[in-house]
């Protein structure tokens, strides 16, 4: 939970029956909360890539804020179908982590942090989920490939987006947003459907960290201070 509902962090929580899908069978409740929202959003952003025609030997894909959770989860799940990523981070000091999950390329965001150069750029990139907004997104929509296809969800990097209708109407691209909340039900069980098998990810635990509730303060703050690196998981006893 979280937005306007509080008990995000609570054991259990009271909430309204329609917005409740069930846990597919082969997917474990710890499985399920290293995902949480975040997987959930990445699985929607991905999802709709997917259904736009992105196929792997369209070329290289991007994920932007990769080393948080949305960023960290689209990143296992491109590469667990095959896609070429380009992982672009904040933190180049994880660049062994971000490949061993799979990044091909790992790309400094402070090398896309800039005003627009130009409305059209060297097309490089296929389709992308990018979790951060502002000048990051607005250099990356400059940068695709014909008929590419990013999905955009956060606003970690800013709210605005300075671009032009070029890469719409001389490139073809498509802009998709995701709001993981108000997602139809069937929708966000497709995709908790999907975890449970084609896009199983194995590894998951091994990529999570577990904290105990009175860790929580300590792991907030470094989300603030922009130190945190993918999901982190309460156990309680
Ligand atoms: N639309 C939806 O339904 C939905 C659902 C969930 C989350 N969200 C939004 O999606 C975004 C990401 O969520 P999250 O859970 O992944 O958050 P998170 O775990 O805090 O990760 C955000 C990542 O963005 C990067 N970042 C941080 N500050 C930045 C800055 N000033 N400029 C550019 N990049 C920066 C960092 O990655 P690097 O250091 O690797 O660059 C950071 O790890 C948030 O804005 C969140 O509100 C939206």
């Amino acid at each position: 939970m979280g937005m306007n509902t509080f008990g995000g962090f609570g054991e259990y929580i009271r909430v309204p029956q329609e917005w409740i899908v069930k846990k597919p069978d082969n997917l474990s409740l710890s499985e399920s909360m290293a995902f949480g929202t975040a997987g959930l959003t990445a699985g929607l952003c991905l999802r709709k890539l997917l259904l736009h025609g992105l196929k792997p030997d369209d070329g290289e894909v991007f994920v932007s804020g990769v080393t948080g959770g949305v960023g960290i989860i689209s990143l296992m799940l491109f590469s667990k179908l095959g896609f070429d990523v380009t992982a672009i981070t904040g933190k180049m000091d994880q660049e062994k982590l971000l490949k061993n999950l799979g990044a091909k390329t790992v790309l400094d965001r402070n090398d896309l942090d800039s005003d627009l150069i130009s409305p059209l750029q060297k097309p490089i990139y296929a389709g992308g989920i990018d979790a951060v907004g502002g000048k990051i997104l607005s250099n990356l929509i400059c940068s695709t490939s014909q008929r590419a296809a990013i999905a955009c969800c956060g606003m970690v990097g800013g709210l605005s987006l300075d671009t032009s209708i070029f890469p719409f109407i001389l490139r073809g691209l498509s802009l998709f947003g995701i709001d993981s909340a108000e997602s139809l039900l069937e929708t966000k069980e497709e995709v908790w459907n999907n975890f449970a098998t084609s896009w199983k990810l194995e590894n998951i635990d091994e990529n999570i960290k577990d904290i105990s509730l009175n860790e929580l303060p300590s792991e907030i703050d470094k989300i603030l201070d922009g130190k945190q690196i993918g999901r982190v998981r309460i156990v309680y006893d």
